[in-house]
């Protein structure tokens, strides 16, 4: 349709707040809320984690998320749009983020989710036998020796990872309302009454006190190393979506009257708070395998792909009773956190490509569907788990981080936070003080450079889960320069409508 010489955009609205919030904590919990934070609890002095985290939380996970919450309400629009908006210059910075996102981590991402879905189905017969460990990297993934040895295809990923694209798909392509809004709306309280059954099942287990002991007992002088520190600052960037031009295309789609700030709070406390009373279920149940097993827990503790599929498989097959439902229920939350939160990165990609090109959503979600499970499938091979652990750390421990430092500087420094600030506070109840200005102008970004410096100079001195330099350059670093260059070309291409015309024409 034609406005004023230009094509009039007809941006989605999600139907109700609540909505939009299923959305977004949707997007936030995912597969990372349940292993990865109890994983780095325990690794960073148990309960003592708890105050470099809560600290990021404050410090950088919120004041960012109202950042990012604001920008998307303002210039409603996908993250390359909204940047756009705020400076034509910066418009390469909202593709990478989208980009490195879609062709990078969601990747990984939806073959860890049909590990999962694997797995849910093997649990209706504890498929994995006696000896989980062999089973997993020897009889399901048969991983090979190392990444340059790529070996065959693993069928049986791939046709789970046919599914999981396909549903992403059809939630994606019936769009925001009916979509995305409406799968949410059922697996959000799925999610949260299924895990409240499996936390209460495992606290009742024999042996459940002493895993949550070792889950929170305080060792104050771990926050002496500067590497808890700077997990609880990636582990919250992560866990929020933060730097993934998810929350700016959700807040895209909110009414005019929205409190930014209350929404802010909301979705980053449920977020932290899931985290948390996930963990107790996954102590508890190491806390009763160390005891069936008569070993000690610190034995039994094992890194995040290690956790879920080796030790929860051993776990599930030591329960006294209802064993198979209990690996069902557990499998089938993995695979709700991680659809919800694969998802929105398909709907910040599609928005971005329809907002610029005007292209159909239908069309576009899939083309892009079809893509995103031709490029899953590289992580799909024998060698797919360790091109993952490379790119995952490359682009979680670099790209979030340096695509968040430069939105601090495009939003925070030439946009102005006082000028966010004043749109937030006029539409929105709950206002916010000067102090948020500090947090995104000063205390972020140095947090941020000091993250990555520190990221730098160890990648420097030790290479990266032992692998070779080759490797971690053509696989990892090459993977954030090559959507860095894609994101340059997407950028220079002119718009079909001009992204200021779209703020103001809703205004
Ligand atoms: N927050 C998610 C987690 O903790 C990660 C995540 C959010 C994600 N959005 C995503 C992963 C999009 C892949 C694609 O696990």
């Amino acid at each position: 349709m034609k406005n004023n010489g230009m094509l009039a955009h007809h941006r989605p609205q999600w139907k109700t707040n609540l909505g939009f919030l299923f959305a977004a904590v949707g997007s936030a919990i995912g597969l990372g809320n349940i292993w990865r934070f109890s994983y780095l609890c325990y690794k960073n002095g148990g309960g003592a984690f708890l105050i470099p985290y809560l600290i990021a939380l404050i410090t950088v996970g919120l004041p960012l998320m109202v950042l990012e919450l604001g920008l998307g309400h303002k210039m409603r629009g996908s993250a390359p749009a909204s940047m756009a908006s705020v400076s034509k210059k910066w418009e390469w910075l909202g593709w990478w983020q989208v980009i490195f996102v879609m062709f990078g981590i969601v990747l990984y991402y939806s073959v860890v989710i049909s590990w999962c879905l694997n797995y849910f189905f093997f649990s209706f017969d504890l498929g994995w036998g006696p000896d989980p460990d062999t089973f997993f990297f020897k009889d399901f993934l048969m991983v090979s020796g190392g990444p340059h040895q790529i070996g065959h295809l693993r069928t049986p990923v791939v046709f789970t990872l046919l599914l999981i694209w396909f549903l992403n798909w059809i939630i994606v392509f019936k769009g925001v309302q009916k979509g995305l809004e409406r799968a949410n709306k059922i697996f959000m309280p799925l999610l949260f009454s299924l895990t409240a059954v499996i936390v209460l099942w495992s606290l009742k287990l024999p042996g459940a006190k002493e895993g949550i002991m070792v889950y929170l007992k305080p060792d104050f002088s771990r926050l002496k190393d500067p590497h808890v520190w700077m997990d609880a600052f990636s582990q919250i960037f992560f866990t929020l979506s933060l730097g993934f031009g998810i929350m700016i295309t959700y807040a895209s789609y909110l009414p005019r009257k929205s409190n930014i700030v209350k929404d802010s709070l909301a979705i980053g406390f449920i977020n932290c708070f899931f985290s948390l009373f996930a963990g107790f279920g996954v102590f508890a149940i190491l806390g009763y395998m160390s005891q069936a097993t008569s070993s000690p827990i610190t034995e039994v503790v094992s890194q995040s792909i290690g956790l879920a599929f080796v030790v929860y498989p051993k776990a599930i097959s030591l329960l006294p009773y209802f064993s198979r439902a209990f690996g069902v229920i557990f499998f089938g939350i993995l695979v709700i956190a991680g659809l919800s939160s694969a998802i929105s990165i398909t709907e910040a990609f599609t928005s971005s490509l329809i907002d610029k090109f005007h292209y159909p959503r239908k069309a576009v979600t899939s083309v892009l569907c079809v893509f995103g499970f031709l490029g899953s499938i590289v992580f799909a091979t024998q060698a797919g788990i360790h091109w993952l652990d490379i790119v995952d750390h490359f682009l979680t421990q670099y790209g979030l981080v340096v695509g968040a430092i430069c939105e601090c500087v495009l939003i925070a420094w030439i946009y102005k936070a006082q000028r966010l600030r004043q749109h937030i506070n006029h539409y929105g109840d709950w206002k916010l003080k000067f102090w948020w200005d500090m947090c995104v102008r000063v205390i972020s970004p140095l947090v941020l450079i000091f993250i990555f410096i520190s990221s730098v100079a160890e990648e420097l001195s030790v290479s990266y889960g032992g692998y070779s330099r080759v490797a971690i350059i053509l696989i990892g670093r090459d993977w954030l320069i090559y959507t860095l260059f894609v994101a340059i070309i997407v950028a220079s291409h002119p718009w079909r409508s001009d992204p200021k015309e779209r703020m103001l024409a809703s205004e």
